[in-house]
């Protein structure tokens, strides 16, 4: 062998089972990205209730359905219950065409199964798409509001907007954070044709890298396992065309970040031992709070439902934060990458950790704007993101 090449950490016999595994989850993912799209496509032909998730392709077991179907004679056995029908037209919010006339509908019927009916006539429009509103530009009325408790007597005028093809949430979070897992690891492996083939299957001999390795792995995979176990998401889908400009920003950055930090001319960081020492123990300490935040969240919402509530501090001191902030998941998010930045000293890391930074300022005020608008008694002494300040 030849004493100047770079340590082979990785020999060629374990790539076989390696490739096998990396095939069969992508395998899964395209998969299920597939029949979304197909799903989307044609919502008439494939229904959209029986597009995969991700375990499902890869396991090959429907493990759930995001619409339950409609059962017509549902509304009709009702009836003797709850009164006269109601009857509900439906206007295009745009053109005020009208595009459907239901002239039985139960009283007690819910926005729902308003649009099951709807879908019936117009199958294109499957539920998850529908918006449906009092006024053309007002909010959209929620799919458990009553047609009875709506201002609207026993004629109502309804008006709908196309959302464009939907996707379900759990299929973009999987799909944007199973990418960049992948990617660094192509990077961290040094797979040919990225840094030139003498660096191929290399390792780096920075201590630093491979302990970056490890806490990008560890984010991700916190990550996807969250979105599978711990999240109770209150919508079921989110606009097809969204996943696109996810995946190019989580994917985009994953491999930005992973080339340089991969790089076999890497430079590691100033301080030494001192430096990744710190910055590993602010990356621990914020993915355990935000993990907490997470949990916390979740038990303020029963399995099933939609609930939303006012979060405060539990007994696990990393949720105090909660006195200070409407988003401190949020705040323990910016923290973990902030620590993946000092402990890399790498550019594009810090710009990586911007751009969260931004983007999550802008959600976490509407979301610190809606509690106040919603909750009176919402505690005065929460800030968006950062305490005290923003
Ligand atoms: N690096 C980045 O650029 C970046 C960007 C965004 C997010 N993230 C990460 O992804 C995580 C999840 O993001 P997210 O935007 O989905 O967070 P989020 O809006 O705070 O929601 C997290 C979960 O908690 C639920 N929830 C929130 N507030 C609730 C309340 N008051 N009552 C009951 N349930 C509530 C949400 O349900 P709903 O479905 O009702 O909202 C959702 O299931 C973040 O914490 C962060 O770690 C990273």
């Amino acid at each position: 062998s030849d004493p100047g090449a770079p340590p082979t950490f990785f020999p060629r016999r374990h790539l076989t089972p390696l490739f096998g595994a990396v095939v069969v989850v992508w395998r899964g993912l395209w998969a299920q990205a597939g029949a979304s799209a197909l799903a989307a496509a044609l919502p008439g032909c494939v229904p959209w209730a029986r597009a995969p998730s991700f375990l499902s392709c890869i396991t090959g077991v429907t493990v759930r359905s995001l619409q339950a179907p409609v059962r017509l004679g549902e509304l009709g056995r009702r009836r003797s219950q709850h009164g006269p029908w109601h009857e509900v037209e439906i206007l295009d919010a745009k053109t005020r065409e009208k595009l459907c006339f239901l002239d039985k509908v139960e009283p007690h019927a819910t926005i729902a199964e308003i649009k099951n009916l709807f879908t019936k006539t117009h199958p294109q429009w499957y539920p998850a798409r529908q918006s449906l509103r009092l006024d053309p530009k007002g909010k959209s009325l929620k799919d458990e509001d009553v047609l009875q408790k709506l201002p609207v007597g026993t004629t109502a005028t309804l008006y709908f907007r196309d959302l464009g093809a939907q996707i379900s949430w759990v299929t973009v979070f999987l799909t944007e954070y199973a990418g960049p897992l992948f990617i660094y690891l192509l990077f961290y492996f040094r797979v040919p044709f990225i840094y030139g083939h003498k660096y191929d299957f290399t390792s780096s001999r920075h201590t630093v890298v491979h302990l970056a390795c490890i806490c990008h792995s560890f984010h991700y995979i916190k990550r996807l396992l969250e979105t599978l176990f711990v999240h109770r998401f209150s919508h079921g889908t989110m606009p097809l065309r969204n996943i696109f400009k996810n995946c190019t920003y989580y994917w985009g950055f994953a491999a930005w970040m992973a080339y340089y930090i991969n790089h076999p001319l890497y430079t590691p960081p100033t301080y030494g031992a001192q430096q990744v020492k710190l910055a590993l123990a602010i990356f621990v300490i914020c993915q355990l709070g935000n993990f907490s935040i997470h949990m916390a969240l979740r038990d303020l919402r029963p399995a099933g439902s939609k609930t939303r509530k006012i979060p405060y501090p539990t007994k696990n001191p990393f949720t105090w934060l909660f006195l200070l902030v409407s988003c401190p998941n949020y705040t323990y998010e910016v923290g973990s990458w902030i620590g993946f930045a000092i402990m890399t000293q790498c550019l594009p890391v810090a710009l990586f950790s911007l751009v969260g930074f931004t983007q999550m300022t802008i959600w976490a005020k509407g979301k610190h704007r809606s509690y106040l608008k919603e909750f009176r008694d919402y505690p005065p002494l929460r800030m968006p993101i950062i305490p005290f300040l923003l």
